[in-house]
């Protein structure tokens, strides 16, 4: 303790109590799936968002930004619950953030609303999840705004038969539901649906019916990462694609971070996403450019913008409430923030706290012998139709 009897003291021991307040950092606290099956899109989120920061700096209005980091593990709500409910009581985090699973994301929603600390989704894509706290803003995308624009696509070019295969959880069924709606509603026909394990799917049943069932098309959502390396090498090695059964898709399949470990498969298969590493802006350029800073041996995937933007809403909450935060005062600027994004301009919108954006076609291609989402069309300020 030190001890104080002269006033100069006094002063002396105010402005120390002072500066030890303005250097206290903003904390973000991150729950992402960081191990196991799913650590890509733990490893996405992270490095996106450290590219942030590398290239804007790693303070805001006099105050440092740091990233607390907690792995989840995998699809495991009780761990998210868990790590949540620490950031906030222990370490008193300013910001939860991450979530690239939804079952993550629904477990940590309670302790966002009851600590009223601002929660931002930076993957979690079921619809659902931003009604479970008033506190969520979410920056990636949902199932339903990506996939209604493939289904109109499909029955506008010729499909008119198609099966439906999805990861059977939360943005599995978002998808599944969306699809069929959207499809059967411009005369499409769904003439099979299956739904696969989350953890350690077994494709090669699955793909088999299919080929059985000879449809036109196989639309498919799978979670970014593992799955689809696997779902693509089963669609070949079974020869669906010789039995003349075309693939569509939501990006998740086509992904940046793994479509180079798919061979030729997926060339020419046509998805609707958010993002694609072959967007062509200066906003885009300079991800990339950063992106590669913090980790040069994976490209970019639409988590890792995610994150990036997700890191570009909290400095603009810190920046507006000038480094002084608060829960409520910080949804306030959320709501309604525009963000400049590497893959176009977006909106979290003021009533859902949920994400407003161009919803892009792309085909897959190649690209300087690599294989590239590249778009050729777009759908702008897409909303989450369900909402
Ligand atoms: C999710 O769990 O919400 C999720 C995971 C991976 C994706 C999309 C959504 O590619």
């Amino acid at each position: 303790m030190l001890k104080c009897w002269r006033p100069a003291c006094w002063l002396l021991a105010a402005s120390f109590a002072a500066t030890a307040l303005a250097e206290e950092p903003v904390k973000v606290g991150m729950v992402i799936e960081a191990s196991g099956p799913f650590a890509d899109i733990g490893r996405q989120i992270l490095d996106g968002a450290r590219a942030y920061m590398k290239a804007n700096g790693d303070t805001v209005a006099g105050r440092k930004i740091e990233l607390i980091v907690r792995d989840t593990t995998g699809a495991a709500p009780d761990i998210a619950k868990r790590h949540a409910q620490q950031l906030v009581t222990r370490d008193k985090v300013d910001f939860l953030a991450g979530f690239g699973l939804t079952p993550n994301a629904l477990a940590a929603a309670p302790i966002a609303t009851e600590a009223k600390t601002p929660m931002i989704i930076m993957n979690a894509a079921t619809s659902v999840i931003t009604t479970k706290s008033p506190y969520i803003a979410r920056v990636s995308m949902t199932l339903p705004q990506v996939t209604a624009p493939l289904a109109t696509w499909a029955s506008k070019n010729g499909i008119q038969e198609a099966y439906t295969l999805v990861s059977d959880y939360g943005p599995g069924i978002d998808a599944e539901t969306t699809f069929k709606k959207t499809f059967e509603a411009a005369g499409g026909k769904i003439v099979g649906e299956v739904r696969t394990p989350l953890r350690n799917p077994d494709f090669a049943p699955f793909l088999q019916r299919i080929k059985d069932a000879k449809p036109q098309a196989v639309f498919i959502f799978l979670p970014a990462g593992e799955q689809p390396v696997a779902f693509m090498k089963g669609f070949a090695e079974r020869g669906l694609d010789k039995a003349g059964i075309r693939l569509i898709a939501t990006g998740d399949i086509t992904e940046d971070g793994m479509i180079d470990a798919m061979g030729d498969t997926p060339l020419g298969v046509v998805t609707t996403h958010h993002y694609s590493a072959a967007h062509d802006s200066a906003q885009n350029k300079a991800f990339l450019k950063a992106f590669a800073e913090v980790d040069a041996k994976h490209r970019p995937n639409f988590m890792a913008v995610a994150a990036w933007d997700g890191m570009a809403a909290i400095y603009e909450v810190v920046r507006k409430l000038d480094g002084k935060l608060d829960g409520d005062k910080a949804m306030e600027v959320l709501k309604g923030l525009k963000i400049d994004s590497p893959r176009g301009p977006i909106l979290i919108d003021p009533e859902t706290r949920d994400v407003v954006q161009a919803v892009y076609y792309r085909k897959v291609q190649k690209v300087n012998g690599k294989l590239y989402n590249v778009e050729f069309d777009q759908v702008a300020n897409v909303k989450d139709p369900g909402k």
